[in-house]
């Protein structure tokens, strides 16, 4: 039996007036710049990049007309799957008040009540509105069920639109539990459940919230998520400089997220790691907290990535664009550095090689800027220039 293979169209995109490749072999700088470019793709597969001038033919031809190109962004860290909103909060955070984690349990109690139907639909707009601003990869976690059925279902859903799951049961102790007997059953018959739909688990470790875990309590429940094959990751020193960040780092976690409240053996233990520090100015902006020190962390030599945090109570953004304009204005990275940050820093807190790159043999995952170069990112906050790199198909079974 022989089978036949339908050859995969070919798209020069043409009329790229700068490219962000992020590969550093082109012009020695992270972001791997190149003007005047084109890239040829391959159905979904990323086949020639270089100077417009000697591109190969290819089936198709797409001209974006003198706009910037770059990867895709990487939101490496959101909170899709909930219901309900907490604008309410976010006016009394206006007026003064302190978050502490205590909000969750009404986005628990709106989420719980959600119809499977309304949850999938409220999911999937939220993955387009990212889209529409130059998102092509989400991850998403659960976490607003903290119970069996809840959190498997969370991750049921966002599984149908992202590979990228993350398993949070641990994210605080639901009201009315009791603490021991929550994190065993995170540890135990949760995880049980929802490991088949998640690839990472995450915890909320947070001594300074009576809400999420302790130290202890977070590697218990992140070394059963290991044990059952999930990839760590860690929500740490977000209120406080507390344990989270050394035990991302002891325990080998992809990323380590907030890092608003760093102690000097923090940045020391991120420095000689792979775990990469992933901040979410949104955050800060939304919950009128100091911003992390990226400076001091990108001197040390950390990985840092940025992400949006999507979720109803600290940052209800799927913006990457504003995510890097904070990074830019409020936290002192160059534009060159955040968009790193927010692509190929997305692509190593997932640990993915296949994306956050423009290189040959990556997904062909790109976004397109209405301006000349990835600077007006910074350089016009607000403006809706970014969206992804829509191309049409063609001879696909
Ligand atoms: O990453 N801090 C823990 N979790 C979320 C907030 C969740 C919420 O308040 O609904 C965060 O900030
Ligand atoms: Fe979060």
């Amino acid at each position: 039996m022989s089978t036949v293979r339908t050859p995969a169209t070919t798209t020069l995109v043409t009329g790229i007036a700068e490219l962000v490749t992020n590969d550093p072999t082109l012009d020695g700088s992270p972001l791997g710049l190149l003007a005047d470019a084109a890239v040829v793709v391959a159905d979904d597969v990323i086949v020639w990049v270089g100077p417009a001038a000697s591109a190969p033919a290819a089936d198709d031809r797409h001209d974006v007309g003198g706009c910037a190109v770059l990867p895709g962004f990487v939101d490496s860290h959101t909170h899709l799957v909930f219901a309900g909103d907490r604008a309410a909060e976010f006016a009394a955070r206006l007026a003064g008040a302190r978050y502490d984690g205590g909000g969750i349990a009404s986005t628990v109690a709106a989420t719980r009540a959600a119809g499977d139907a309304e949850l999938r639909r409220l999911v999937a707009l939220r993955i387009a509105e990212a889209r529409r601003q130059g998102t092509t990869t989400v991850e998403v976690k659960s976490g607003y069920g903290l119970t069996v059925g809840d959190e498997r279902r969370a991750l049921q859903i966002a599984a149908e639109l992202t590979a990228e799951t993350t398993f949070l049961g641990g994210h605080v102790v639901p009201p009315g539990s009791d603490r021991d007997e929550y994190v065993r059953l995170v540890a135990g018959e949760m995880l049980d459940a929802c490991a088949p739909h998640a690839r990472w688990i995450d915890v909320f470790c947070e001594p300074a919230s009576p809400h999420a875990f302790d130290g202890d309590e977070a590697r218990a429940i992140l070394l059963a998520g290991r044990a059952r094959g999930l990839g760590l990751r860690v929500h740490g020193n977000q209120l406080s400089a507390g344990p989270g960040v050394q035990l991302a780092v002891d325990l080998g976690a992809a990323s380590v997220d907030h890092c608003t409240y760093l102690a000097d053996a923090d940045i020391d233990a991120l420095a000689g790691a792979d775990t990469v520090a992933t901040l979410l100015p949104a955050v800060e902006f939304s919950t009128r907290s100091p911003y992390p020190d990226a400076r001091r962390l990108l001197a040390a030599g950390v990985h840092v990535t940025l992400a949006t945090d999507c979720n109803p109570g600290t940052s209800y953004t799927s913006a990457m664009p504003f995510v890097i304009a904070l990074a830019v204005r409020e936290m002192g990275m160059t534009p060159g550095e955040a968009v790193h940050a927010a692509t190929a820093g997305g692509a190593a807190a997932l640990r993915r090689s296949d994306i956050g790159r423009v290189v040959v043999g990556a997904r062909a995952d790109l976004a397109v800027l209405d301006a000349p170069s990835h600077l007006h990112l910074a350089y016009r906050p607000g403006v809706p220039l970014a969206r992804t790199l829509e191309l049409p198909r063609r001879g696909r079974t």
